[in-house]
């Protein structure tokens, strides 16, 4: 484990990662910023630099956090855990379904510490009693061989006074989940290990092996949502559920629809 801490002002404790990792410690090259842009930029930097799978940038406050669809992401010490994962694939995995195997990750860390009612979104939220705990934001370093995703993650501890109503009605937080936390960096470690696990066997079998772990975990099995995209007109369907590649598939007027972009936000009707 890497222990750089170029800023003396951050407090997550690198030493208490190592630990709660043990063994998965030497596996992961952890850099804690107190502040940063981006977690996910200051890491696409370093994969372009050739940095290895299992590199990680947490940042406890992003000043231009990144959000799915150009949104940004509201992060600041104590009330977010933010960091970003880079992992490397081999050139045939198919990279589709990245997202939910994620969340399915997250979800299952965060069941082992005892939470309930944790559900996921497609593509890629993690719910806490039907709220937005956690977001999932996964980008390509351009032109790497093998592929090369930085997966950033933002979870909400708590929901700080300052938070905007329009985030705070549809947001949730571990606070809120009914159970004592463990510290930041114990619940830093129990994600990063479960994350380890699912992306080697992403690695190698590809979404497939997550299907069953995400369909029992899904927020809107059999509902009826609406699909909103920049620049169509709302798709209005049953939600059966994702398929192997982790595609969506809508039950619409017109049949059955299977949507592959994640450029699109999901609503419950
Ligand atoms: C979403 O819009 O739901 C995804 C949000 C992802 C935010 C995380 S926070 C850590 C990482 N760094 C970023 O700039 N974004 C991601």
């Amino acid at each position: 484990m890497n222990f750089a801490q170029p800023t003396s002002s951050a407090h997550l404790d690198v030493a208490a990662i190592a630990t709660a990792l043990g063994e998965l410690s030497t596996r992961f090259d952890v850099r804690v910023l107190a502040e940063c842009d981006s977690s996910n930029a200051r890491l696409m930097a370093l994969a372009e630099a050739g940095a290895p799978a299992g590199s990680v940038v947490v940042a406890e406050r992003q000043l231009a956090g990144r959000g799915r669809r150009g949104n940004s992401w509201f992060s600041s010490p104590d009330a977010s855990l933010t960091f970003s994962l880079l992992w490397r694939f081999s050139p045939q995995v198919q990279l589709t379904g990245l997202s939910l195997a994620v969340g399915v990750a997250l979800a299952r860390a965060l069941e082992r510490l005892g939470i309930a009612g944790i559900a996921l979104k497609w593509p890629n939220d993690v719910l806490l009693q039907g709220g937005k705990l956690a977001g999932v934001l996964i980008e390509l370093v351009p032109g790497a061989r093998p592929s090369a995703a930085v997966i950033g993650v933002g979870i909400n501890l708590l929901l700080p006074p300052e938070l905007p109503a329009e985030i705070r009605q549809n947001a949730a937080a571990l606070a809120n989940a009914g159970i004592t936390l463990p510290a930041p960096a114990t619940l830093l470690a129990r994600l990063l290990a479960e994350l380890h696990g699912v992306l080697h066997s992403f690695a190698a079998e590809g979404f497939s092996a997550w299907h069953a772990a995400w369909q029992e975990r899904h927020a809107y099995a059999g509902q009826v949502v609406r699909l909103l995209a920049d620049h169509a007109a709302p798709l209005e369907g049953r939600c059966l559920g994702v398929d192997g590649d982790g595609a969506l598939l809508l039950e619409t007027a017109s049949g059955i629809q299977r949507i592959i972009s994640g450029e699109v936000s999901l609503r419950k009707s």
